[in-house]
């Protein structure tokens, strides 16, 4: 059992893994007047604080979503922001060094300076215990797709549901156990379809760069009061 600072708010022991899908930078930022990448970047600071309060809280994996497939069809000057805000992002966590950075997407159409740095960042903190996979250019379909082809590539002409398991990006990673969305959609757009099977679900109208540790209690008192079931019959309903 974890507990918050006010020692109030109990992170259950079943609470693992959490992954954010950080949607409403853009909102942010329009609210405010500002351009979208101001949004992007509040958004990264964001990211950074509910990062460190997930492991003060003893939640060991947290996986974000930050550039999905599609989100390319964007205007230019708002990829190539997201871009350089992502190149700055490993700049500080190369320094910070306090989680395993884990990158799930397709890299290889990243620039190549960029890849080399994401490489970089992984190797040195390859030893941490604690993960923060970054979904970049991912998409929940093109990973089941890799996982596939490699599976095809090992010569498997039959596969198994624990062959998919351990082929997609996330294979070093136990499924999520509580998916958080931010900016009131109710969508996953292309998120963890494979991992999502038995996660619960968080939804709340605030923007992700507005989202603090109030809001991280709440979801997690949310998760709390989930019965899981995992199509069985928990003791004491029988
Ligand atoms: C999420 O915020 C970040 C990315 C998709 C890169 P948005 O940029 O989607 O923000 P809204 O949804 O337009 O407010
Ligand atoms: C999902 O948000 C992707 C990320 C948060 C990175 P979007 O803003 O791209 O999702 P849609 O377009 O509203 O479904
Ligand atoms: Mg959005």
């Amino acid at each position: 059992m974890f507990f918050n600072k006010k020692k109030n708010a109990i992170v259950n022991n079943d609470l693992k893994h959490i992954a954010f899908i950080m949607d409403g930078n853009g909102r942010w930022a329009k609210s405010r007047g500002l351009p979208r990448k101001a949004g992007h970047k509040q958004g990264a600071k964001a990211l950074e604080n509910i990062g460190k309060i997930c492991s003060e809280y003893g939640i060991n994996t947290v996986t974000v979503y930050a550039f999905s497939t599609e989100n390319w069809s964007r205007p230019k000057n708002e990829v190539d922001a997201i871009i350089d805000l992502l190149r700055s992002y490993i700049k500080d966590a190369k320094k910070r060094k306090e989680v395993r950075y884990k990158f799930i997407g397709d890299k290889s159409v990243l620039p190549k300076d960029l890849i080399v740095e994401i490489n970089e960042l992984e190797e040195i903190t390859k030893n941490f215990d604690n993960v923060l996979n970054i979904a970049f250019n991912y998409g929940g379909r093109a990973e089941i797709v890799y996982a596939c082809n490699e599976l095809i590539k090992e010569g498997k002409t039959v596969i198994t549901e624990e062959d998919i398991s351990s082929h997609i990006y996330t294979s070093h990673s136990k499924d999520p156990d509580l998916i958080v969305r931010t900016a009131g959609e109710y969508r996953l757009s292309n998120f963890l379809l494979w991992q999502c099977a038995y996660s619960e679900f968080y939804f709340t109208d605030v923007y992700w760069p507005n989202f603090d540790r109030k809001e991280l209690e709440k979801a997690i008192e949310s998760f709390n009061n989930r019965k899981r079931r995992y199509g069985g019959l928990i003791k004491g309903e029988e």
